[in-house]
């Protein structure tokens, strides 16, 4: 009986002190996020977004229910159409209405893609209003409670440019040009169906063009459009007189001027113009919106974390107590008996207790120059055994609790897993308030380490990288398929990749790992750890997860691998035109071109039908349904041999970006990026 209530209590304890921490942490972020959001109020995104009309009590209850649904049909529609108006019935007496326009003349993908993106973000953006509208540089989002379909609607206006100011001595000429084109462009847009025109200034020299652009929503008529487009025009004045490029967007109507031809690039120059400064008084909303931006969410922020500090402070008080780590020996003891009668055990998988002396004695009491790195969850220490024994020593957080959930699943779980291509734990060691994991030492570091420095990527060579993924593949195999438990490790990265002295790969990390039981396939989890770029869509956006998720993490490595760069972060390197390593693979494989994806540095030394048969392999574990990857035991076979591959379909956009149209009542979870958990 007392047993059992020290537990539950030591439970809550852990939870909040567990908690407290990275709650702190993520506030404090948010803070610093919101500051310097606040320094240059630069967006950081290529959209503007309007958020209006708080979602109140007054608000129907079934609007939020209904907005995916019809923000999901409303975006189905861009693959057919480049505009598109509808409603849906939420009650007897209210309906939501929502329209999308692509700007003309882009192609369906792209018209697809912008659509898509953007009724995902406005879902995040504006959460709580019903009204919104978004626009991007292709395409622009609306939905209202309040049917505003066939109206003419100029505000609220949204402004960008570049705040450069023409200077050339032909400004006044450059301007009565700018201003020829776009009430020229204005009064054939509102005469054709598409209310949409593009156009080049005609005056004389070439390297002073200016391009235009105004376009419609077409549930208005064409004299509101026109009068829509004029009034647009005045705005401009106010605010854009020569400056060397601007946009004005409505509700109705958009229009832009550039100095180079934006409307005629497959890949624009990404757009990060800081919206322009506003002549005072008469931009009164934009200014209160600022304030409702910025000001207000630090203010709150702020208060949050400074209470949410003041109560973890409390709890720490209350529980100092040296109980900590007697509670955790006995839990960890009594979960690991718990296993081997269930028969989860490994004879070989009985957990070695280091004594804390013998540990500081191997990494000279925890010395700087013993220090491997900095984990997420602690430094990690080189040491050595009094018998030779090179060892790696994760010591987590020491003066908290945090962590210990990790902590825990890491040490019951490794404990349990012989295989060549895991690191080994060899043992832990709890007291004094420290915890620590003792592994075997990796002589070369982590994958990344190689894979991503220009230097020494140079020492993998195409056998090496293949030594690499099979063995990763292998460890997979056997946490997947071949261990007693099932387990998926949900965090597979190349710096969760650890490297023997012989660089054989080692699967790391296994702080986030889950282990599944008996017939069980498939989990889900509202909190989603893992890492940008390497987690499947259906885990990052609805947090399920199974072995399929980590086929797919597989697959975004083994295309690292044989291409060399990071997924996450890869479309900064092709100047933001929205591509990721894996549609970049696809785009060149699926032409036949999958030799120019080859890291430059393989191309000589890798036979070329193996490496386009591994590309193919790459791309049929990221393939965007769970169940159309295959398992890793399969994987092992195709990478093995010369089987008959099947066709992958392509692989989903943009995980993040992703949505789900056959699914009614996606939310979308919130994603913890977890920062790289240490190496070990
Ligand atoms: C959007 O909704 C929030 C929360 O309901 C509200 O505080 C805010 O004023 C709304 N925005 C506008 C422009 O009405
Ligand atoms: C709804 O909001 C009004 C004020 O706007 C408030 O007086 C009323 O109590 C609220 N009703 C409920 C059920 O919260
Ligand atoms: C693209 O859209 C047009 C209509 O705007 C349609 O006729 C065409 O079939 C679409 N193409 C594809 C590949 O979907
Ligand atoms: C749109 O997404 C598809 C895949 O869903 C991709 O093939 C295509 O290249 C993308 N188009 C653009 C313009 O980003
Ligand atoms: C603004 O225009 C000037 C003149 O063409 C150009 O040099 C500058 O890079 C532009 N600024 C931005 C932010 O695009
Ligand atoms: C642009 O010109 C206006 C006056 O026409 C001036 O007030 C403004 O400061 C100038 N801006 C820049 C960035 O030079
Ligand atoms: C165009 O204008 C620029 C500067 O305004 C000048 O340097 C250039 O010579 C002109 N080109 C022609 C073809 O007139
Ligand atoms: C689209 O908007 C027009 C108003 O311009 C309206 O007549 C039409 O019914 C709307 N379409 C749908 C499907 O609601
Ligand atoms: C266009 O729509 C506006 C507003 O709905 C209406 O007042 C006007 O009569 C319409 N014009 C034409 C020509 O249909
Ligand atoms: C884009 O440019 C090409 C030639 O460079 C031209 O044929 C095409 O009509 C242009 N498209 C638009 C929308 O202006
Ligand atoms: C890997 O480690 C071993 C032992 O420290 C070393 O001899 C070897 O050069 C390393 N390999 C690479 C590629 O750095």
């Amino acid at each position: 009986m007392i047993k059992k209530t020290y537990h539950t209590n030591h439970v809550v304890t852990m939870f909040v002190s567990h908690y407290c921490r990275p709650l702190v942490l993520i506030l404090i972020l948010i803070t610093f996020c919101l500051l310097i959001n606040l320094n240059d109020s630069l967006p950081s995104y290529n959209y503007f977004h309007i958020c209006e009309d708080p979602l109140d009590n007054a608000t129907d209850p079934n609007f939020q229910s209904n907005i995916s649904p019809l923000l999901d049909f409303i975006s189905s529609k861009a693959s057919f159409h480049s505009f598109y108006n509808d409603s849906i019935i939420i009650s007897s007496s209210s309906r939501i209405y929502a329209l999308f326009l692509c700007r003309g003349a882009v192609s369906n993908n792209t018209c697809q893609n912008c659509t898509r993106t953007a009724s995902q973000e406005i879902r995040t953006q504006c959460a709580s209003n019903t009204s919104a509208i978004i626009w991007y540089d292709t395409c622009m989002l609306r939905y209202s409670n309040k049917n505003f379909f066939g109206e003419e609607q100029t505000s609220p206006l949204a402004f960008t440019g570049n705040i450069t100011n023409t200077t050339t001595p032909s400004a006044i000429q450059a301007y009565r040009d700018e201003q020829t084109l776009m009430y020229q462009l204005i009064k054939e847009a509102s005469s054709t169906d598409m209310l949409f025109k593009t156009g080049k200034s005609v005056g004389g020299n070439e390297s002073e063009s200016g391009y235009g652009l105004v376009q419609c929503t077409r549930d208005i008529n064409s004299s509101s459009c026109h009068s829509c487009l004029h009034q647009l025009m005045k705005e401009a004045d106010k605010c854009c007189q020569h400056k060397f490029g601007w946009r004005v967007m409505a509700p109705s109507c958009n229009i832009r001027y550039e100095r180079y031809n934006f409307y005629n690039q497959t890949c624009a120059p990404p757009e990060s113009l800081p919206p322009l400064p506003h002549s005072q008084g008469k931009r009164r909303y934009l200014k209160a919106k600022f304030l409702a931006i910025h000001v207000i969410p630090i203010a709150v922020v702020a208060a949050l974390t400074v209470l949410v500090w003041f109560s973890c402070l409390h709890w720490k008080k209350r529980k100092i107590g040296r109980t900590d780590d007697e509670i955790l020996v006995k839990s960890l003891k009594s979960s690991s008996r718990h296993l081997k009668e269930q028969g989860h055990g490994d004879n070989s998988g009985d957990m070695h207790y280091f004594s804390l002396s013998t540990i500081k004695v191997a990494t000279n009491y925890f010395s700087d120059d013993a220090k491997l790195g900095e984990g997420g969850f602690g430094p990690v220490f080189k040491g050595k055994l009094s018998n030779g024994r090179e060892i790696a020593v994760k010591r987590l957080s020491f003066k908290s609790t945090q962590g210990l959930e990790e902590f825990k699943n890491e040490v019951l779980l490794i404990a349990k897993l012989q295989h060549r291509n895991l690191v080994k734990l060899l043992g832990c060691c709890v007291g004094e308030n420290e915890k620590l994991l003792v592994y075997e030492y990796m002589a070369n570091t982590s994958l990344d380490a190689f894979l991503f420095d220009p230097i020494k990527r140079v020492e993998l060579d195409w056998s090496k990288r293949v030594r690499i993924i099979n063995g990763i593949a292998k460890g997979l195999v056997y946490l997947h398929e071949d261990s007693r438990l099932k387990i998926i490790h949900r965090d597979l990265k190349a710096s969760n990749v650890l490297l023997d002295e012989e660089m054989n790969p080692k699967i790391s990390d296994f702080g986030t790992a889950r282990m599944f039981g008996g017939n069980q396939n498939e989990a889900s989890t509202d909190k989603v750890v893992g890492t940008y770029g390497y987690m499947a869509p259906e885990y990052a956006l609805e947090g399920l997860f199974s072995i399929k998720s980590d086929v797919y993490s597989f697959g975004v490595l083994m295309l690292e691998i044989m291409n060399g760069r990071k997924n996450s972060g890869f479309y900064l390197q092709e100047r933001g035109c929205g591509e990721s390593l894996l549609s970049y693979a696809w785009r060149l494989w699926s032409v036949g071109k999958g030799v120019e994806f080859m890291d430059p540095m393989l191309v000589i030394s890798c036979p070329k039908n193996q490496a386009l048969r591994w590309i193919h392999i790459g791309l049929l574990c990221v393939q965007e349904r769970p169940k159309d990857r295959p398992i890793m035991s399969s994987v092992i076979v195709m990478l093995g041999s010369a089987i008959n591959l099947p066709l992958p379909s392509a692989p989903p956009f943009s995980v993040g970006r992703y949505f789900a149209s056959d699914q009614s009542s996606t939310s979308a979870k919130d994603i913890e990026f977890q920062p790289s958990p240490g190496r070990y």
